[in-house]
């Protein structure tokens, strides 16, 4: 079969990654892809933003499958006009993608079917969520309804700074319509993970799980990023845990979903926080995580094409996922700055010494080509994930790697995995 992946970061790299090992995977193509991802699929850029392009391609080329990775896609409505098109397409439509892309929306959905959950307030003027804020105790979680690149949230430690933030999303617009609404939260407490779940509309399948380093440095500190790097597998996350995400929030998402007409194709990413009470929803995502895709998938053994085809075609239930016994580690590798400003156009070096390695594998996030040079061209560059016997072998392949691979102003995380390490060392 042929396979289209729409998108260019670490995420599709790792998607194109695991699709290539399909056996029945002839050909990939990726749009717009990135120099990574050319070694394994035909990269075209084809003016991604265009939905009619995206599907004219589809058709042009007799793919059979067509992969959607980035939210902004789904928010347009890709694989809306995919279908309409007779095209076999992974991925939520427009409607059921606003379980990432309004919040409000999910909280609805969530205070609907009692999954668990931040009890939350939403309000449409600056006004109201000001008085509204002033009778909380801090922390207090403001967040701006819509699609903000990761960064519409702030933990406010008080309540000028809840209120500055208000009047940053609602008055200056910081994140344009997003901040239509603002939504209010109470602070969770407890440890993140990332549990992904294919879905069918109708049956779920999940992911082992993963977990994220949203803060820039280490120890958790600095700001909040797209992803510093992931591991996987997580040991709070036990099969008795995952079985209460899958019954206590995955499954009343997807129902909930499809009661409202809008069934639910593709990854479902439940962003949980797990504290004394057990699992909680911090955010949905319509889509894989990014790195944590770039930990988990590595770790599958289980043909993702038949995955998604299954989940494309509504055939799911009795579909049961393998992974592999390793650990998996991706470190991002970042330019320095990010996620403020930071220089790109440096040249990467080094990655021909871990080529060869069976064990490490390095997805590209923000490289391009310039003169035949391979040069950095994002905040987030290299996502340099490595298996191992354990979360400390790991992390030690994988950190072993970085240092291989230089470019400058280079800067990543040293601790990725630290909480599972300090578990693990009892
Ligand atoms: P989000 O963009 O919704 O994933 O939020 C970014 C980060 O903010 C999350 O990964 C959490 O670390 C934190 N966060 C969001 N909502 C809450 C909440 N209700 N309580 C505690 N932390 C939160
Ligand atoms: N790693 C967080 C995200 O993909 O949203």
């Amino acid at each position: 079969m042929k396979v289209l992946v729409v998108g260019g970061g670490g995420r599709e790299h790792a998607l194109v990654w695991a699709l290539s090992r399909s056996s029945q995977v002839k050909k990939l193509y990726c749009t717009p892809g990135n120099p990574g991802i050319e070694a394994l699929a035909e990269c075209t850029d084809i003016g991604c933003e265009g939905t009619a392009a995206i599907c004219d391609f589809a058709e042009s080329k007799g793919v059979d499958l067509v992969v959607v990775g980035p939210e902004a896609y789904l928010a347009a409505g890709v694989i809306d006009e995919l279908r309409k098109r007779g095209i076999t397409a992974f991925g939520p439509t427009k409607a059921a993608a606003r379980i990432e892309t309004d919040k409000a929306f999910a909280k609805q959905l969530m205070e609907r079917k009692r999954i668990p959950t931040a009890r939350f307030r939403q309000f449409d003027n600056p006004t109201d969520a000001e008085a509204y804020v002033k009778t909380l105790t801090p922390p207090i979680v403001v967040k701006a309804n819509g699609l903000a690149a990761g960064k519409g949230v702030t933990i406010a430690q008080s309540h000028k700074e809840a209120v500055e933030s208000i009047r940053a999303i609602m008055n200056e617009r910081i994140f344009g319509d997003a901040g239509d609404l603002v939504i209010i939260e109470e602070f969770l407490v407890g440890e993140e993970a990332s549990v992904l779940a294919f879905c069918d509309g109708r049956h779920v399948v999940p992911l082992e799980a993963a977990q994220d380093h949203k803060r820039a440095y280490d120890g958790d500190t600095g700001p909040n990023t797209g992803g510093m790097g992931a591991y996987s597998p997580v040991s709070i996350v036990d099969d008795a845990m995952l079985k209460r995400v899958v019954d206590e929030i995955l499954i009343p998402a997807v129902e909930g979903l499809a009661e409202e007409g809008t069934p639910y194709i593709g990854v479902l990413y439940a962003g949980l926080m797990i504290g004394p009470d057990g699992p909680k929803v911090v955010e949905f995502n319509a889509r894989f995580g990014d790195p944590e895709a770039q930990a988990v998938l590595p770790r599958l053994r289980t043909d993702l094409a038949d995955v998604m085809q299954a989940c494309a075609n509504g055939d799911l239930d009795g579909v049961t996922l393998e992974f592999l016994e390793d650990s998996a580690v991706c470190v991002m590798m970042t330019s320095s700055g990010y996620p403020g400003h930071y220089q790109t156009g440096y040249e990467i070096k080094g990655l021909d010494r871990v080529r060869d390695r069976e064990d490490v594998i390095v997805f590209h996030s923000g490289t391009s080509l310039h003169n035949g040079r391979l040069v950095t061209s994002g905040g987030r560059v290299l996502g340099v994930t490595a298996l191992g016997s354990g979360i400390r072998d790991a992390a030690n392949r994988a950190y072993e790697a970085v240092r291989s691979i230089k470019f400058e102003n280079a800067r990543y995380r040293t601790d990725i995995g630290f909480r599972e390490m300090a578990r693990v060392s009892g």
